[in-house]
């Protein structure tokens, strides 16, 4: 049977969405999960991570909630990290594949369109 997805958003399945989203890449042993274990640690309990999924959980409340309890400078943290724009692409397939798993269609475009905008708006800024 397949499993209910999402109909509402709401700051607690975006919790949800984030910590699945990056379990998922650190099983993964592509250049994308790499970047992370070297950054972050390959242990998705420590306070790195768990800090990381805070900022991640106000950052997509932000877009898609208008919460307001994200106020970081994304762009600057990926500036030094090396990526490629194969990774971005990558880095969407696997967003996209978590988002569809868990959001019913409609909400899931949402997610995307915005995954798909900045994306697009860091690789220009890295001239890739
Ligand atoms: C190739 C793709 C990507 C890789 C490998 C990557 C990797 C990372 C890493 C390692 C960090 C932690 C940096 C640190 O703490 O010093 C980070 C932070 C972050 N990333 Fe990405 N990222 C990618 C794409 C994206 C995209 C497309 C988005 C948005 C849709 C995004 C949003 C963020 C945000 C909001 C932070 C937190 C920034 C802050 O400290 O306020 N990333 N990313």
């Amino acid at each position: 049977m397949n499993k209910e997805k999402f109909n509402i958003i709401n700051k607690e399945n975006i919790n949800k969405m984030v910590i699945e989203f990056y379990m998922g890449i650190l099983f993964e042993e592509n250049e994308v999960s790499r970047i992370f274990k070297d950054k972050l640690g390959d242990d998705i309990i420590t306070t790195q991570w768990q800090e990381h999924i805070t900022l991640l959980t106000n950052f997509w409340a932000m877009l898609v909630l208008k919460d307001t309890n994200y106020n970081g400078k994304p762009m600057k943290k990926h500036l030094h990290l090396g990526l490629t724009k194969d990774m971005f692409h990558d880095w969407l397939d696997m967003f996209y594949e978590t988002i569809d798993s868990l959001y019913e269609d409609h909400l899931a475009k949402i997610f995307k369109t915005k995954a798909n905008e900045i994306a697009d708006s860091f690789m220009k800024m890295l001239s890739l």
